[in-house]
């Protein structure tokens, strides 16, 4: 796969956007995104719900296609990779937690965590995931399964499975929102941690201000469109 190229911007967004069809017409999600994110850099994104966040994080991971535009991650345009280029795209670059966590049903949270670290050949994975499901509070819940455990609990299991691999660039859709106090300022602290140590690249999408704040840019999402300003 493609190299990484660090003069290159870790994302760009051209003129992105995105319709679907529904049974009351074509409904416009993204209006015509710009967006370049440097390699390292932390951005948070607001807005409204039903603005157009968690879609245009699923576009930027390569997770689904735009009807127009172009996203470049490292340099590299995903309009012209197939599907299984950019399956193995994301594997080499990028984490996503989803703001519905997405965890694997039928595997514990130890499992869901080492899943991707042993899909990746990472050593020692089960080692690391012991160590990272620690960290965010969980070595009493290891062979729980998802519906076992509540919310929260499933948020942070989500974010474990998410830095286990190091990702370039991690993609955070409400990474606090299930989650109290304690553990979201936890969980906060992980993200800059892994911005900070790893130079990953952070895209989150928060209602969460305190944390949009320590964010290096803040973007909101309007109906479609997204302003670069500086939150309150
Ligand atoms: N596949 C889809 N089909 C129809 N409408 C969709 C689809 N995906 C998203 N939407 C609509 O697009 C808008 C933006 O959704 P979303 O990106 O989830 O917003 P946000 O994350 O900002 O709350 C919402 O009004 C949502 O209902
Ligand atoms: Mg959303």
């Amino acid at each position: 796969m493609s190299e990484s190229v660090e003069n290159k911007p870790a994302i760009k967004v051209v003129n992105l956007e995105k319709s679907v069809k529904t049974q009351e017409g074509l409904l416009t999600i993204l209006k015509g995104i710009d967006l370049e994110v440097k390699h390292g850099e932390s951005i948070a994104i607001v807005g409204p719900s039903g603005a157009g966040k968690s879609s245009l994080l699923g576009l930027l991971a390569a997770l689904d296609n735009p009807t127009s535009g172009e996203v470049f991650l490292d340099g590299v345009g995903l309009s012209k990779l197939d599907e299984e280029q950019k399956a193995a795209l994301r594997k080499e670059k990028v984490s996503f937690i989803f703001q519905s966590f997405m965890l694997v049903d039928t595997l514990t949270a130890l499992e869901n965590v080492m899943l991707p670290a042993e899909l990746a050949g990472v050593a020692n994975a089960k080692e690391k995931s012991l160590a990272m499901l620690e960290k965010v509070g969980l070595s009493h819940r290891l062979n729980h399964l998802p519906k076992q455990l509540s919310g929260g609990e499933q948020q942070r299991v989500a974010i474990a499975r998410a830095f286990i691999c190091e990702p370039k660039v991690l993609f955070a859709d409400e990474p606090t929102g299930n989650l109290d106090e304690a553990n979201g300022s936890k969980v906060e602290q992980m993200l800059f941690e892994l911005n900070q140590e790893s130079d990953t690249t952070l895209v989150i999408v928060t209602h969460d201000m305190d944390l949009a704040r320590k964010c290096q840019r803040q973007l909101t999402m309007y109906d479609g469109s997204l302003v670069e300003e500086k939150v309150a």
